[in-house]
């Protein structure tokens, strides 16, 4: 059986190429390949494949369609969250942030061409599974459109008032748990149990990134740090805490089904990857080198 991460950059590597082909404009070409490789922690996408693999994953294809479609839109949305109307970052994955290299309106265009090839990916599958092609397209629009997908989330860094769990639940949480839906879509089963899941492990993480932003840039305010932080409104003590009840909240939450063991486990060794970055003096090496045998790693 081919490990996920290879499925998964084969995949994704399949849709980008079909958006790059021959005839697509040389610099934008450039700057999707960009924007997608190399490859960042590929989260949301393996939270999808795992859910499929747990429930037997009976329509690969689908799978890695909407994995894919999932790690377009993320790519999309970093692309954005960088340019200057947002948080102006100069730097994303270790490079100077997409429009530092190509310019902003080149920026612009990539977050377009991933936003709609992302679709296209999951409609191209509709004659394997008319049903759970629509399916997946509508968990999908959930977790990053509005009222409470990621375009909300940002959107709520616009307003006067936030409130950080409602901000975190869109911002984050809910493409995470579009992951979890759509792989359970994918392989033909209710989604709903799932989205459970993929919310709490959503929490989890953007908890994770507040902490890891927090010791990197420091204690200051809110504006210091661009955004409102959980570790700036809740302090690094119950921020953490906080973290650690979202993953045993998500564990609890897996529904009973084949593979429910082996998900738990990679729910743990997930969350072993959020604890180091969150807070890399707890770190649990031992946890990330089983992460990697059991396929789930990179
Ligand atoms: C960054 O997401 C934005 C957050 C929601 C915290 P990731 O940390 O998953 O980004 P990459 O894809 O690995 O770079
Ligand atoms: C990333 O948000 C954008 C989305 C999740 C839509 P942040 O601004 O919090 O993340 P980083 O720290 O730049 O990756
Ligand atoms: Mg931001
Ligand atoms: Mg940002």
């Amino acid at each position: 059986m081919t490990r996920v991460p290879d499925r998964l950059e084969r995949a994704v590597e399949r849709a980008v190429s079909r958006l790059t082909h021959d005839g697509c404009p040389p610099r934008l070409q450039a700057a999707v390949r960009y924007a997608v490789f190399p490859a960042g922690n590929r989260w949301r996408p393996r939270l999808c494949y795992a859910v499929a693999q747990a429930l037997g994953d009976d329509r690969p294809d689908l799978t890695d369609a909407a994995a894919t479609a999932l790690e377009l839109l993320h790519c999309a949305s970093l692309v954005q969250d960088d340019l200057p109307a947002f948080d102006d970052a100069p730097e994303r994955r270790g490079r100077p942030a997409l429009h530092r290299a190509f310019g902003d309106a080149t920026a612009i265009l990539v977050a377009d061409a991933l936003i709609i090839g992302a679709f296209e990916t999951v409609a191209r599958e509709t004659a394997v599974d008319p049903e759970r092609v629509r399916d997946l397209t509508l968990a999908i629009t959930r977790g990053v459109g509005t009222p409470h997908g990621a375009v909300a989330g940002q959107a709520w860094e616009s307003e006067a008032a936030i409130d950080l769990e409602q901000y975190h639940r869109a911002k984050t949480a809910a493409l995470f748990e579009s992951a979890t839906a759509a792989g359970a879509i994918a392989a033909g089963y209710d989604p709903d149990p799932w989205r459970t899941v993929g919310s709490w492990l959503g929490r989890a993480y953007q908890v994770a990134d507040d902490l890891a932003d927090e010791a990197s840039i420091g204690r200051g305010s809110d504006a210091a740090l661009g955004r409102p932080n959980a570790a700036h409104h809740l302090g690094v003590e119950r921020s953490a805490a906080l973290l650690d009840r979202c993953i045993t909240k998500a564990l609890e939450a897996v529904p009973l089904c084949p593979g429910r063991a082996a998900f738990q486990e990679f729910v743990r060794l997930i969350a072993a990857k959020f604890r180091r970055m969150a807070l890399p003096q707890s770190a649990v090496p031992e946890a990330e080198e089983r992460l990697s045998a059991a396929g789930g790693g990179r």
